[in-house]
């Protein structure tokens, strides 16, 4: 039986901190054609191998990438411990194909637990129930395999329950051996491999003994899409605590079938890739994710955004650029986004409103000719007004010429045709 109390302690601390770092990170940043390269071009193992031999990230300094996190105003962050080629970032005693056993000679995995947690970030890690490595993970015919089209690989045989105990104790190490983990991340189920395929209501039963509050996404039933018994009236064991819509978000944001607010999160990566790709500088504006940021938590949900550091371990400039830019806005706007939720007023035409109590953020993307509307407050419910960037008193606009619309509270913000913030000029409202 689901435990809603339970459930809502639990996600309690992720619905206030609303926003996270996702990192893809392994093998695959060699290539440097994206995380699922061996898929997508079909490489055999013995082609893929060498990049094992050669993996020896030099330059990696999670302290460095855990101080961007900060200043860029994440408050938690998710590692892949092992990505779907089976490459584990961890020093797992069930597999030789490890970090420890490249030239690294590295636990990735806990420096990087280490080196969040010591910036006072929540950390998590995404590990992949595929596993194009493992020899009893289906190969010829699967949707996906790197030899799903390999007639020599037709008729070997594959004991599938030698790999569920073999993911199933990979688990078990991530949630015995590294401390408490605020966050674990699976991915992803599709066509039979979902829920119970997964053996997912043992899985769930070990990792609550070890890991009691950790809250898990939506992936041992489904992938990004759909969004599994979570949004049900009666959750499975293993539904998991937050939806995970992926390079979207929600339009109407996402309610259960009840019509209750549902805990999601929307992962989305800088340019177009989860894993490094030397190729892909098609990086979004920080001025866009920060907007994306907003209309996340306006829609009740968190933003999880993804860097894919190189084979050195480096995390791109410019996805470094970016996480410095969206950390300038956070430093100033931070209080419209942690503790908030969406207001449950229409959408603004010139902006978003994010809301925490009596405190309403209303967020302006566009500027007005003359005093600016809030649009679905009206003057009589606001107790004062202040510009949040620096916690100026802003007066209602009393001119005549917004007599016409007394229903509407207008605000004066600059004589300028200038917003004092061109991404996002937040006005705070403490309502009466
Ligand atoms: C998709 C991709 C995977 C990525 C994940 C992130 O499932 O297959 O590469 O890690 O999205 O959400």
């Amino acid at each position: 039986m689901f435990d809603r109390k339970a459930y809502e302690e639990r996600v309690k601390w992720y619905q206030q901190d609303r926003f996270g770092m996702f990192i893809h990170w392994g093998l695959y940043a060699i290539p440097a054609r994206g995380e699922w390269v061996r898929s997508t071009e079909q490489i055999p193992e013995e082609e893929y191998l060498p990049f094992f031999d050669e993996f020896n990230p030099v330059d990696y300094d999670p302290k460095a990438w855990a101080k961007a996190a900060k200043a860029a105003g994440m408050k938690y962050a998710v590692l892949t411990s092992k990505h779907h080629d089976g490459f584990c970032l961890f020093d797992s005693k069930l597999t030789d194909f490890k970090a420890t056993n490249t030239q690294a000679g590295r636990d990735l995995v806990r420096e990087f637990l280490d080196a969040f947690r010591a910036e006072g970030l929540r950390v998590g890690l995404y590990y992949s129930l595929i596993d194009w490595h493992h020899p009893d993970f289906p190969h010829y015919g699967d949707a996906h395999h790197p030899m799903r089209n390999c007639e020599a690989e037709k008729d070997v045989e594959r004991d599938f329950n030698r790999y569920l105990e073999y993911m199933h104790g990979q688990v078990e190490e991530l949630c015995t051996n590294y401390g408490k983990l605020d966050v674990m991340w699976f991915d992803f189920s599709y066509g039979e491999l979902s829920g119970e395929a997964w053996k997912a209501t043992k899985l769930m039963e070990m990792i609550r003994k070890h890991q009691p509050d950790v809250i898990i996404d939506n992936r041992l039933e489904v992938s990004g899409e759909g969004f599994g018994s979570l949004a049900t009236a009666d959750p499975t064991p293993y539904s998991g605590d937050f939806v995970s819509p992926e390079q979207i978000i929600p339009p109407n944001g996402l309610k259960d079938e009840l019509g209750r607010d549902l805990v999601w999160e929307a992962c989305i990566t800088m340019n177009n890739n989860w894993g490094y790709h030397s190729k892909d500088k098609n990086f979004k504006p920080a001025s866009m994710l920060i907007q994306k940021l907003v209309e996340c938590v306006s829609k009740n949900g968190n933003l999880l955004l993804n860097v894919g550091p190189d084979a050195k371990g480096n995390i791109p400039a410019e996805s470094l650029a970016i996480l410095s830019e969206i950390g300038a806005w956070m430093k100033k706007h931070s209080a419209s986004i942690y503790g908030c939720k969406g207001s449950g007023l229409p959408k603004p035409e010139n902006g978003r409103i994010t809301q925490n109590g009596r405190k309403l953020y209303y967020h302006i993307m566009e500027n007005a000719i003359g005093s600016v509307p809030l649009y679905g407050v009206a003057p009589q419910e606001i107790e004062k007004i202040r510009l949040l960037e620096d916690g100026s008193e802003l007066a209602l606009a009393k001119s005549w010429m917004v007599g016409n619309y007394p229903d509407i509270a207008f605000v004066d913000i600059s004589q300028t045709p200038y917003l004092p913030d061109p991404v996002d000029t937040v006005v705070e409202i403490t309502l009466k």
